[in-house]
């Protein structure tokens, strides 16, 4: 029996080492900007053209409000209802988890955009104690645009998106939160030299055009 065991765990270590010895350490672009400014657009286009994988954080959120069962779903949409930043516990495990199965299905997916995070000194001291060691962060890429544009363009998406915090009232609290959480946090990354910034009040594709030049530059 002692023998049988080891002999399995003998056959199982090499292929779980060579596994591992082939897993390359994720590499990260945090994606920020206002409400609207085209985060998630631009990513999108982004994967068209690169080896990247896009993982929202509010998508995640709202994945995990709507799934049956979950302990957090209604903390998760007060949250958002009212444009506040979820305790990082919740967040820092979707994005986790979301890595990790993504580099476990195929280990060249290694490369993530990692998009709306981290949005406050919560979100980074998270993302600092679980993930620091784990992945690296290459740069950030700000899509920076007025308040009144992305206000404008996330109230155009209300009209469909079905999301319930397209609306005037949740907006206004929205924008708040990004001027005084997530902003301090983009100033912190430029004091590293790491914001590369995109003028994102113009169209799709004048927009697109200037990610591609920093991309093609810095991969
Ligand atoms: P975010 O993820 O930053 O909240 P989205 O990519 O969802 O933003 O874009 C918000 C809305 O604005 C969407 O309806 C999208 O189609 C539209 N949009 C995105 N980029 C532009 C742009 N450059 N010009 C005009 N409308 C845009
Ligand atoms: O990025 P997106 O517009 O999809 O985010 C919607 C909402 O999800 C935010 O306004 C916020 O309430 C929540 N969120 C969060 N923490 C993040 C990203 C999003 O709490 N890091
Ligand atoms: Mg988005």
């Amino acid at each position: 029996m002692i023998f049988r065991l080891f002999g399995n765990v003998s056959q199982r270590v090499p292929s779980f080492l060579y596994r591992v010895s082939l897993m390359m350490k994720p590499q990260v672009v945090f994606v920020l900007g206002g409400p609207g400014a085209g985060k998630g657009t631009q990513c999108s286009n982004i994967v068209e053209n690169y080896s990247y994988t896009h993982l929202s954080a509010g998508e995640l959120l709202r994945a995990e409000q709507a799934r049956d069962g979950s302990e957090v779903g209604y903390l998760i949409s007060t949250y958002i209802k009212e444009g506040k930043i979820v305790p990082v516990e919740i967040t820092i495990n979707l994005l986790k988890k979301a890595m990790e199965e993504t580099m476990q299905k195929d280990e060249k997916k290694f490369r993530f955009l990692i998009d709306g995070f981290p949005r406050n000194e919560d979100n980074l001291e998270g993302w600092n104690k679980v993930m620091d060691s784990k992945a690296d962060v290459k740069f950030v890429l700000f899509f920076d645009c007025s308040n009144e544009v992305c206000v404008s363009r996330c109230l155009e998406r209300g009209k469909n998106s079905g999301r319930t915090d397209d609306n005037r009232e949740s907006l206004e609290k929205r924008i708040q939160t990004y001027l005084h959480s997530t902003r301090p946090i983009i100033e912190l990354y430029a004091k590293l030299g790491k914001v590369r910034t995109i003028d994102a009040s113009r169209s799709v594709d004048e927009v697109f055009a200037d990610v591609k030049v920093i991309l093609d530059k810095e991969g």
